[in-house]
């Protein structure tokens, strides 16, 4: 039997970092052929990493449209979408500034809008997809001083939904992936304190690791997944119970 993502090709938003490059790295290993989008112009990723590396700002559509059409051309098809690229810009409500709340809303929702316009015309000829958005548990749950970040994945939600209703009858499937605490640079930022306080509340007593997250994402990129579309999948060790 071949691998299970074998003669797929994946994008992974934000795939050469953090979460991103973990999901990438895992549908490489599964087979696929595997483009990692970010922002920086020169992102070298180690030989070891099976993973092709493009430069594109999701928040941009006219980056968003150049680049997915350039990988349409070369890998032929664009079967698997991975909404993973996100920022915070965190604080309370008096002190977060327009340009925090905008920015987070015009690369965290509006990107995936960007890259969901652009690759469902692709999904939508091929008569099949799977797109993957990563929400976070803050949008269901809320957190003080992420107005502006739970806003964006609040928003991802609905998003996920309705595009899962639009998309259905081509087989194109739409899942959201809600992650709790996980271990990357964008938690490094936390206190000692807030990091206890954080693991102190999870069920399973321990942080993610990126592969925690990753192994799901496989799932739903792979044919095991093919009955379930519009959910939304809290992997969080019971954070949000
Ligand atoms: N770390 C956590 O605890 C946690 C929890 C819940 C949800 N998430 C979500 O998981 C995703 C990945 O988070 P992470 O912790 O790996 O973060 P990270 O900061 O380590 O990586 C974020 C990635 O997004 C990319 N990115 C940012 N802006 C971009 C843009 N405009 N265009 C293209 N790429 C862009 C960055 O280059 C980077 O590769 C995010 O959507 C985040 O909201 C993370």
């Amino acid at each position: 039997m071949g691998l299970k993502l074998e003669n797929k090709v994946a994008v992974v938003t934000g795939g050469a970092k953090g979460i991103g490059l973990a999901i990438s790295d895992k549908l490489a290993e599964d087979g696929a052929t595997v483009y990692a989008l970010g922002r920086s112009t020169n992102m070298e990723l180690d030989s070891k990493h099976n993973i092709i590396y493009k430069q594109c700002d999701v928040s941009d559509l006219e980056s968003v449209t150049n680049t997915f059409n350039e990988i349409q051309k070369e890998a032929g098809s664009i079967d698997i979408l991975v909404n993973n690229a996100g920022i915070t810009k965190d604080n309370l409500i008096l002190r977060m500034s327009e340009s925090d709340f905008d920015d987070v809303i015009s690369i965290n929702l509006k990107g995936v809008f960007n890259t969901c316009k652009v690759v469902s015309r692709f999904m939508l000829s091929q008569k099949q997809g799977r797109i993957i958005n990563i929400g976070s548990i803050v949008g269901t749950t809320g957190n003080a001083g992420q107005s502006n970040y739970a806003a964006s994945k609040a928003g991802l939600i609905g998003f996920t939904k309705s595009l899962a209703k639009e998309l259905a009858a081509r087989n194109i499937l739409v899942n959201l992936i809600a992650p709790g605490y996980v271990l990357t640079d964008m938690t490094g930022k936390l206190t000692e304190d807030q990091v206890n306080a954080f693991k102190n509340n999870i069920p399973l007593k321990r942080a993610a690791e990126p592969s925690d997250i990753s192994d799901v994402v496989a799932f739903f990129a792979s044919n095991e997944s093919r009955y379930i579309t519009g959910q939304v999948l809290h992997v969080d060790g019971g954070l949000a119970i």
